[in-house]
């Protein structure tokens, strides 16, 4: 069933302050699922502790500190542990070994007076020990069932280690590959990454959050981080509250109604107000629209940065404007430490705010069973680390992260999969034996020597002596010799495999930002160099975003987008390069031909004019209207969602179970809180072409015309894999609930209205042979 945000708010982004203190229409819906915040027992519970605490206590509960780092406690020394010792303290983070979380957590619940556990977070982004894919390589599997299963692995690590909080997911919208972050989410769609966003909730907190293999979600960053003006990581957006609700909270709303039991504020400001300081999106959505039970952590030092972005000329006032727009929790900048107790002396905050957030804080530790369960098993947390079955699912997860961008033909067939007679192969590039490489950034836990790199995966299948691998050249550096020894090695053989891309660590993730999106150092080079020896070349691009390679698009016949795959890289890219595996995989976002166009997104507005070129190649056919450059066609260089296999699929015409809609039905059906009743079939038949089996990813759009706010062109509003034998013809359906046809309109609230509906179900964002139908308010 598709399941699109709904609020009944109604009150307008302008009178965002006001709108926090009046009493706005709620619906809560959890969609099925019972909140665990929510348990019965669980209020009285928080309300008797609560009772007992010290002022001081109680402000304790809302600070928490990076071990190590010199504003609070580390784990090894004395003076530290006596903040935990005191109650000064709520949470950790960055302490990752049971031993050591054992060791302080002893000290919570053995010495201090209300015996009060500690919750120890981590920044567990794309596993623990077990290295998945990044964010965005997880979302190019469109699958998450596989997302679910990386998430519960990682909660199976973490915990045994007795870290119960990931940092994740980041369930930003991104439309700027110039962010260096956009490799840490699900690329540009609400839909999608609403997907994403419950799948990665439900695998951390598991069955039952209050099981001791189960980890807090955290879901980040609170909000709009994503929209950073000119790709510059930190900076600030404006967004409008039609976007905001349409494009960037539907991600973070998913992932609450899954259950997420913390939320993480952002570094940005929000048109003027830093998310930190957002009492808007902290209070009036997340809080009393939403109906939020869980905690607000402030991203790193963000309370105290209020201070640089100019609300606050003192650390008393940034924690003030943070406390009071509903941040619980101060991550590492001290100040709630330092500044609240004087706050509440002075009545600049009340008595019962501070009440408010402690309980918020103690109803997550109980909800997850830390007073039961306080520590870890110490003697199982080495067995609990890279199972066999963990490893398998990361293998699973990496082959169906890889995008095939281009499969041309060389001697009349498609280059791949390779053919099992190949007996020589070239591996070219400074990411062929790159361990370390293959983790991407926020590794967590994972270990460069748990990753098993291309060149060791195709060294087991080949044999070393059919296996000339030669670096060619580093990533941002290279010599003349390296790159002509590179050239001799694709001579020599019958193939050239290419690994080229970008520096995890350095180039992509947290500030790394770039303006240039190619290949980096003297890589271009030798790629043109190696395609010049005539042998046909697989390119194999390891980055965090789209690189901007117009040569290689045309030039190189063979090129698979394959992110940073994680521990079993080389052999997930190996059977898919030998065709034991086809690729699956799909773009999270578009693809663009030059920097110049980010930002890009496939669902953006029609303007009025002027009209598509009809003799451009790339606008052909196109009867848009759309803003364009004079010198670069609109278009990406690969559309969203757009992803090739070993077989090629037609789709027939999208049909429709109605041709009219009632308006009052859909307002009918979406008055419901279940919101689980279908509206509309949409079908289209899927006829597999070529000559092996494959899976086609068909994805459902629509777009409506006529309404009070300008919509765009198209917007996701389901998608499904469906696998076809040669020559098979499948009917594929989905059914469709009210809420795909919902918006936040005018009037500022979501609802439905009389609209002309073009739908469309398609292999990518711009293909697909729609039909329409008219959503009436009387029967026609
Ligand atoms: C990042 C967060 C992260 C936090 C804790 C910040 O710099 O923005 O995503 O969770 O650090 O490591």
């Amino acid at each position: 069933m598709l399941a699109l945000v709904f609020s009944l708010c109604v009150l307008s982004f302008a009178a965002q302050i006001s709108c926090a203190q009046t009493a706005a229409p709620q619906i809560k819906s959890d969609v099925g699922k019972a909140n665990p915040l929510n348990a019965p027992g669980l209020a009285e519970k928080v309300e008797a502790l609560l009772q007992k605490m010290t002022l001081e206590e109680k402000i304790g509960q809302l600070v928490q500190y990076s071990a190590g780092q010199a504003t609070g406690p580390t784990s090894g020394r004395t003076d530290d542990r006596d903040m935990v010792r005191k109650g000064q303290v709520g949470s950790l983070f960055n302490v990752t070994s049971a031993r050591e979380t054992n060791a302080l957590q002893r000290i919570a619940v053995e010495n201090s007076r209300l015996k009060i556990p500690l919750i120890f977070g981590l920044d567990v982004i794309h596993g623990y020990r077990t290295t998945f894919p990044i964010p965005l390589g997880l979302a190019a599997t469109w699958e998450p069932e596989i997302v679910e299963k990386a998430a519960r692995v990682a909660g199976l690590e973490a915990s045994a280690s007795g870290v119960r909080w990931a940092f994740s997911p980041m369930v930003d919208i991104a439309r700027d590959a110039r962010w260096g972050r956009i490799s840490e989410g699900a690329g540009e769609d609400p839909y999608l990454g609403a997907a994403m966003a419950r799948a990665y909730v439900r695998g951390y907190q598991g069955e039952r959050l209050d099981a001791a293999d189960s980890i807090v979600a955290c879901p980040k960053h609170y909000v709009g981080y994503g929209a950073a003006e000119g790709g510059r990581d930190y900076n600030s957006t404006e967004i409008s509250e039609h976007t905001l609700r349409q494009f960037y909270l539907p991600p973070f709303h998913a992932a609450e109604e899954a259950g997420a039991g913390t939320f993480m504020s952002g570094f940005n400001a929000l048109n003027g107000i830093p998310t930190t300081a957002n009492a808007f999106t902290l209070k009036q959505v997340l809080r009393k629209e939403w109906g939020f039970r869980g905690f607000v952590v402030s991203d790193w030092n963000s309370v105290g940065e209020l201070q640089a972005h100019g609300i606050a000329n003192d650390g008393a006032t940034a924690a003030r404007k943070a406390f009071q727009a509903g941040v619980d929790m101060d991550m590492v900048s001290n100040v709630y430490h330092r500044h609240l107790m004087q706050l509440l002396e002075s009545g600049q905050i009340a008595q019962r705010d501070t009440d408010e957030a402690v309980r918020n804080v103690l109803r997550v530790k109980y909800a997850m069973g830390l007073f039961d369960h306080p520590y870890t098993d110490e003697s199982k947390e080495s067995s609990a680390m890279l199972r066999p079955e963990s490893v398998a699912i990361a293998k699973i997860a990496a082959m169906h992260s890889l995008v095939l961008l281009r499969n041309e033909a060389v001697s009349g067939s498609p280059i791949l999969p390779l053919s099992a007679k190949i007996s020589s192969l070239a591996l070219i590039g400074p990411l062929g034996d790159d361990a370390g490489n293959m983790i991407g950034s926020w590794g967590a836990l994972g270990r460069a020597a748990d990753a098993v790199t291309l060149r060791r995966a195709l060294t087991e299948k080949l044999g070393d002596s059919n296996l000339h691998y030669s670096k060619g050249a580093g990533i941002l550096d290279g010599t003349d010799s390296d790159i002509a020894a590179a050239v001799e090695a694709a001579q020599n053989s019958d193939v050239a495999i290419l690994a080229l891309g970008e520096d995890a660590p350095t180039m992509t993730g947290e500030a790394a930002s770039r303006t240039r999106l190619g290949l980096p150092g003297r890589q271009e080079e030798l790629l043109e160099k190696v395609v010049a020896t005539g042998k046909p070349v697989v390119l194999i691009l390891f980055s965090g975003r789209p690189l901007t390679l117009p040569w290689a698009f045309e030039h190189v016949p063979a090129v698979f987008a394959a992110w940073f795959p994680g521990v079993q890289a080389g052999y997930a890219i190996t059977d898919v390069l030998f065709g034991a595996a086809a690729p699956t995989g799909h773009l999270p976002l578009s693809w663009p031909r030059d920097v110049a166009q980010e930002p890009l997104y496939y669902n953006a507005l029609n303007t009025g004019r002027p009209m598509a070129d009809p003799e451009h190649p790339a606008e052909k056919g196109e009867t848009k209207y759309i803003s364009r450059y004079i010198d670069e066609p609109n278009t990406p260089q690969f559309p969203f969602a757009y992803g090739l296999t070993y077989t090629t699929f037609s789709y027939g015409a999208t049909q429709t179970s109605a041709k009219q809609l009632m308006l009052a039905t859909l307002q009918n059906a979406l008055a419901d809180p279940a919101r689980q009743s279908t509206v509309l079939s949409v079908s289209a038949e899927i006829t597999n072409r070529g000559a092996r089996s494959g899976e086609t990813l068909a994805q459902l759009y629509i777009r409506l015309e006529g309404t009070s706010v300008a919509m765009p062109v198209r917007m996701l509003k389901g998608f499904q894999k469906a696998a076809l034998a040669p020559g098979e013809t499948r009917k594929v359906t989905f059914e469709v609930g009210a809420d795909a046809f919902a918006f936040w309109g005018v009037e500022n609230k979501f609802g439905v209205e009389p609209a002309h509906v073009t739908i469309w179900i398609a292999p990518d964002s711009t293909a697909g042979e729609s039909t329409t139908l008219e959503i009436a308010d009387t029967h026609r």
